[in-house]
């Protein structure tokens, strides 16, 4: 079996076990004040350590929920078992297990899987964006007026620091300029529809590896731009990530504010 069909497999059974947790009771604990991990993300990163490491021996896997080493590896799997867990504790069915495979600092497959609405996205570098069959482009809108544009916001916010401050001087910004904004809580499923053509841009501060490693292949396949917030090639670590169509990502550029 090829490497990504291996992949696609290791996550559908990833999402059973995520399916069956929705629909069952959850046992609730708390990473920070709003920060929210259940038995389920748990269970399901345990699943994808066990399925991940014998189908790919030779690469790190980093998984949310377990890892504490550097982001910065030569092969590895960026892993988050449940990416939306907001949503799935409240039964909002917009969340996916996302897993982004990078060799020599690219993303080289990714697998953007959302158990729910059985809503597979898969890419590989230089062979496209896909949701199942169907080959994925960003959308052709070219003003920011008409751009429909998604963004989250960092579990920090709640100290009203400086991220929040970001946050709301963005909006403040943007919102008169842009058709709408949505705040959907997955950003690996929020670049899956970018990339699907739904969304003209993402934009969002303090984001992990796991969280948009597959999503990034996703938007680059369907021919979109990603950068951190100064316009440079977007880095794990950076404070921001920028991504849309060619037209939108350079006037959503201009548009925020630069991150202090
Ligand atoms: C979160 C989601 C959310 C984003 C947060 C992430 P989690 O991931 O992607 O949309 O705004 O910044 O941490 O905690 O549900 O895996
Ligand atoms: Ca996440
Ligand atoms: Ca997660």
């Amino acid at each position: 079996m090829s490497d990504i069909k291996l992949l696609k497999l290791i996550a559908r059974e990833a999402g059973e076990i995520v399916r069956r947790g929705y629909h069952s009771h959850k046992e609730i604990h708390h990473k920070g004040v709003v920060d929210l991990v259940t038995q389920y993300d748990v269970e399901t990163e345990r699943f994808l350590l066990d399925a991940l490491s014998e189908a790919f021996p030779d690469h790190t896997l980093v998984g949310e929920e377990s890892y504490t080493g550097s982001w910065d590896l030569e092969r590895a799997i960026y892993i988050d078992p449940i990416d939306g867990t907001t949503n799935f504790v409240h039964g909002i069915p917009h969340l996916a297990v996302s897993l982004g495979v990078w060799e020599g600092g690219e993303a080289t497959m990714a697998v953007v899987y959302n158990p729910i609405l059985d809503e597979l996205y898969w890419a590989e570098r230089g062979r496209g964006a896909w949701l199942g069959e169907e080959q994925l482009r960003v959308s052709e809108d070219q003003t920011l007026q008409n751009a429909l544009i998604a963004t989250g916001f960092p579990y920090a916010k709640v100290n009203r620091g400086a991220e929040y401050r970001w946050v709301v001087d963005a909006i403040a910004e943007i919102l008169p300029r842009i058709q709408d904004l949505r705040r959907l809580g997955s950003a690996a499923c929020d670049l899956s529809y970018l990339a699907r053509g739904i969304f003209a841009a993402f934009y969002e501060i303090n984001l992990k590896p796991w969280d948009v490693a597959a999503g990034i292949l996703l938007v680059q396949e369907a021919g979109g731009r990603v950068s951190n917030l100064a316009g440079e090639p977007y880095r794990f670590g950076d404070r921001g990530i920028v991504t849309g169509t060619p037209a939108i990502h350079r006037a959503l550029l201009e548009a925020l504010p630069p991150y202090i």
